[in-house]
C-alpha cells in the first residue's frame, strides 16, 4: 500500500485558543505519530493576507502559530512543517490551476457569495470590497493540497466546498492535459472531534469573543474559567453535565476515568467556585508543560524561522521543483530547443471545432463514473459513483435527452449552468 499523505494549513491570523488545539491541533499532532502516513503541517500565510491587512499581525501570528504546533509535540524531523510563502511553486501552480477552473464554479464559493449577497442586501455594488484574493482562496488552496498531490485533508465542515473545488480543478487539468498528474484529494472531517464551547456556552470562537487563549499566564487562565457562564444552581443542589461549557471543557482534557468522576460530582451537588477551580487545575497541568516550551521558542524567533526554511527546503527539493517542472511540460511552457514538429491538429483545431464530451471510466472504488468535459478541456460536471456500466451510461443518456444533470453530480458543477447547457446541448445535435 502507498503512504497516506495528509496535508492541513493554518491560517496564521489570530491566537490560538483552546477550541483551536482540542479541535485541530492535538488530534493532528496524533495523527502523524501514526505508522504509514506523511504529514503536511503548514502556514497558509498567503491566505492570511485575504483576511487581514495588518503585516505586523500576520508576522507575529506566524511566530505564534508554529511555536505553538512545535510545543504541542509536532516533531518536524518526521512531519513536513512549513510556510507556504516559502514554496514559490505552490503560487505557481495556482496560475496553472486558475486557467483550467471555470469562473462560475468560484462564483459559488461560500464565503465569496455570501460577501456578494450581504453588498445585495445592503444595495451596495455587489463586488464592494471583494478583493480578487477572497476570489482566487479556493484556486490557491486547491495549489496547497494538489502541490503534494494529498490524499487526505483533514478539515472543518466549512471547508468542505473548498475541497470539492479542489477534485474539481484536479479532474479538469488532468482531464485538458492527459494524464493522472493530480490525485483527487478528500476531506476528512472528523464528527468525533468535539467543538469545544467557548465562556459563554456557544462555540469558543474568535467571532464571538469568547475565547481561553491557550496560553494565556496561569492568572489570566484562572479568571477566564471563574467566567465561564453558569446556571445559578447552589451548592449541594445537583447539576446537570449535559449543556454544561464547564463539563465539556473539563471532558476535553480529562482522562475517561477522570471525566466520570467528575461527573459524579455534578451529581452530588458540587460548588460552581469548586468546579472552576478543578477545571484550572486540570487545564493548568496539562497546559504548563507545553506553555514553558512555547515561551522558550517564542523567545528563539531565529530557531523557529530556520525549523520553517529547512521544512520548505527539503520540501522543494524532493517534491515540488520536480513536479512543477513536469506540471509546466505538461502544459506547453517548454524549453524550445525540443521542439516537436507542430501536431496538424493543434495547428487547425479551433475552439469552435473542439467537442465537448462524455467520458465513462471505472474507478479504483470498483463503481463507474462519468464526466462531461467542454471543449476546452474543463471537467464541467463529475457524477457519482454508479453500481454498473449500464447504470452509468443510461444516465449520460438521460442527460443528453435533456434530463437533470444535477441529480447525478458528485461535485459542484465546474462551471456555470450555461456552460454546461450548452455543452449538452452541442451533444445533443450530433
Ligand atoms: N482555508 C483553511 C482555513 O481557513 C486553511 C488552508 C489553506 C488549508 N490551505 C489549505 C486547509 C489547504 C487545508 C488544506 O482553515
Amino acid at each position: 500500500m502507498t503512504t497516506q499523505r495528509i496535508l492541513t494549513g493554518i491560517t496564521p491570523s489570530g491566537t490560538p485558543h483552546l477550541g483551536n488545539y482540542a479541535g485541530a491541533i492535538r488530534p493532528a499532532v496524533e495523527a502523524s505519530q501514526r505508522p504509514g502516513v506523511e504529514s503536511f503541517y503548514f502556514l497558509s500565510d498567503y491566505h492570511a493576507l485575504v483576511k487581514t491587512d495588518n503585516p505586523e499581525r500576520v508576522q507575529h501570528s506566524t511566530l505564534e502559530i508554529a511555536a505553538t504546533w512545535l510545543a504541542a509535540g509536532l516533531r518536524p524531523e518526521r512531519v513536513w512543517f512549513y510556510r507556504q510563502s516559502d514554496i514559490p511553486e505552490i503560487t505557481e501552480l495556482a496560475w496553472l490551476l486558475a486557467c483550467v477552473t471555470g469562473k462560475g464554479l468560484l462564483n459559488r464559493a461560500h464565503a465569496y457569495k455570501a460577501t456578494v449577497d450581504k453588498n445585495i442586501a445592503e444595495s451596495e455594488d455587489p463586488d464592494a470590497g471583494v478583493t480578487m484574493g477572497l476570489f482566487m482562496y479556493p484556486v490557491l488552496m486547491a495549489a496547497d493540497i494538489l502541490m503534494f498531490n494529498a490524499h487526505k485533508v483533514p478539515v472543518g465542515r466549512d471547508q468542505v466546498q473548498h475541497l470539492e473545488m479542489a477534485r474539481n480543478i484536479a479532474a479538469s487539468f488532468n482531464h485538458r492535459y492527459g494524464g493522472e498528474h493530480f490525485v483527487l484529494p478528500e476531506a476528512a472531517v472528523d464528527e468525533t472531534v468535539a467543538t469545544l464551547p467557548g465562556l459563554d456556552g456557544r462555540k469558543m470562537s474568535k467571532s464571538y469573543d469568547n475565547i481561553i487563549p491557550l496560553f494565556a499566564t496561569p492568572d489570566a487562565l484562572k479568571k477566564l474559567v471563574f467566567g465561564i457562564i453558569t446556571d445559578s444552581k447552589t451548592p449541594g443542589e445537583p447539576k446537570e453535565t449535559e449543556g454544561s461549557a464547564l463539563f465539556q471543557l473539563f471532558q476535553a482534557f480529562a482522562t475517561p476515568t477522570e471525566t466520570e468522576a467528575m461527573r459524579g460530582r455534578f451529581a452530588e451537588g458540587i460548588a460552581w467556585g469548586e468546579a472552576k477551580e478543578a477545571l484550572y487545575g486540570k487545564l493548568e497541568s496539562v497546559i504548563a508543560p507545553m506553555r514553558a516550551r512555547y515561551e522558550e521558542l517564542i523567545n528563539e524567533p531565529a530557531r523557529i524561522e530556520q525549523v520553517l526554511k529547512s521544512g520548505a527546503a527539503a520540501l522543494r527539493a524532493k517534491y515540488a521543483t520536480p513536479f512543477i517542472a513536469r506540471l509546466r511540460e505538461a502544459a506547453g511552457l517548454r524549453s524550445l530547443d525540443r521542439l516537436p514538429a507542430i501536431p496538424t491538429d493543434s495547428r487547425t483545431r479551433t475552439k469552435a471545432q473542439a467537442k465537448p464530451q462524455f467520458k465513462q471510466y471505472r474507478e479504483a472504488d470498483g463503481l463507474f463514473y462519468f464526466k462531461l468535459a467542454g471543449g476546452d478541456g474543463l471537467v464541467l460536471l463529475q457524477s457519482r459513483g454508479f453500481a454498473s456500466a449500464r447504470d452509468a451510461g443510461q444516465a449520460v443518456a438521460g442527460i443528453k435527452n435533456g434530463e437533470d444533470y444535477a441529480q447525478w453530480s458528485e461535485l459542484a458543477p465546474g462551471a456555470s449552468e450555461a456552460d454546461i447547457r450548452q455543452a449538452v446541448d452541442a451533444l445533443r445535435a450530433d
